[in-house]
């Protein structure tokens, strides 16, 4: 493994990823040709309307998917080796939880599977419930929450194994406005923390005040990026997007725009 502290978190090359049907023919083009450099200890927001391909970029840098063509390094290393992806955690765009476990018992789950000893468990998921203000529903059954309290429990999950690199799919999706900026500040802590995060949003305004670079995906491609503040500095919020949207020359700038000012 070179992961060294001076190799970027994620560099990705020239990415394609073609989705193809049982005859493998071709059938959505997701991603189509993106360069990413993500350095560590940085937040670095992917953002981009709905189908414009954040997931599947995640999913290629879990080494859940396999690309098309194209090379991916994740912490110095390919994403399909089990020493990469232990020091990633991974908030998916729906955390898929037992209903009948409560949040401690889940924590504790996915702690054993990263063979974390049972003081270390136990101190850690102490402070995880802190830290996403669960620690009042901590003998709770998963089942029962809300959808803002089951988001919190799936961020406590994807820091069990105290990752260098947290990968979020819409961490923000779901929770109120206090809910949203406790989530901004626990990144802003984390990054803090020498850690990397890569977020994922459709909404420009949820993520603004925590990344530091960002870069706009829309359908498959990679439209603007760089550094957050330089990005935002000619822009007004509202317009973002449409602006980029327009630069593609897409034709349903209408419908897109309407959708975007009342996601
Ligand atoms: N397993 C799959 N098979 C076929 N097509 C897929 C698959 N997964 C994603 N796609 C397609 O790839 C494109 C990008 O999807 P993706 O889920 O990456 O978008 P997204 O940016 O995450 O959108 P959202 O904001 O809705 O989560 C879409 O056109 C989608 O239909
Ligand atoms: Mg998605």
């Amino acid at each position: 493994m070179t992961d060294t502290d001076t190799t970027p978190a994620i560099e990705v090359k020239n990415l394609v990823k073609t989705f193809r049907d049982f005859w493998r023919r071709p059938t959505v083009q997701a991603i189509d040709g993106i360069d990413l450099l993500i350095p560590r200890g940085r937040i670095f927001g992917l953002l981009g309307p709905n189908g414009s391909g954040k997931s599947t970029t995640i999913k290629i840098l879990l080494g859940l998917l396999f690309p098309t063509a194209g090379t991916v390094r994740v912490l110095g290393d390919s994403p399909r080796r089990v020493a990469t992806k232990r020091h990633i955690g991974y908030l998916p765009e729906e955390s898929y939880l037992y209903r009948y476990l409560t949040a401690y018992e889940t924590l504790d789950f996915y702690g054993r599977l990263f063979a974390l000893d049972r003081a270390t468990r136990r101190d850690r998921i102490t402070q995880l419930l802190d830290m996403v203000g669960l620690s009042h529903a901590a003998h709770r059954h998963v089942g029962e929450f809300s959808k803002g309290m089951a988001r919190r429990v799936g961020l406590a999950q994807a820091l069990i194994n105290d990752p260098k690199l947290i990968i979020l799919d819409e961490p923000t999706a779901g929770l109120d406005p206090l809910g949203c900026r406790q989530v901004k500040d626990i990144m802003l802590a984390l990054a803090k923390r020498g850690k990397t995060i890569l977020l994922t949003s459709h909404l420009l305004a949820d993520v603004e005040d925590v990344c530091d670079d960002l870069a706009i995906l829309y359908n498959g491609k990679v439209r603007a990026h760089g550094n957050a503040r330089e990005l935002l500095k000619n822009m007004d919020l509202e317009h973002f997007f449409l602006d980029v949207i327009a630069k593609a020359g897409d034709t349903r700038t209408g419908p897109v725009a309407n959708f975007l000012k009342n996601a």
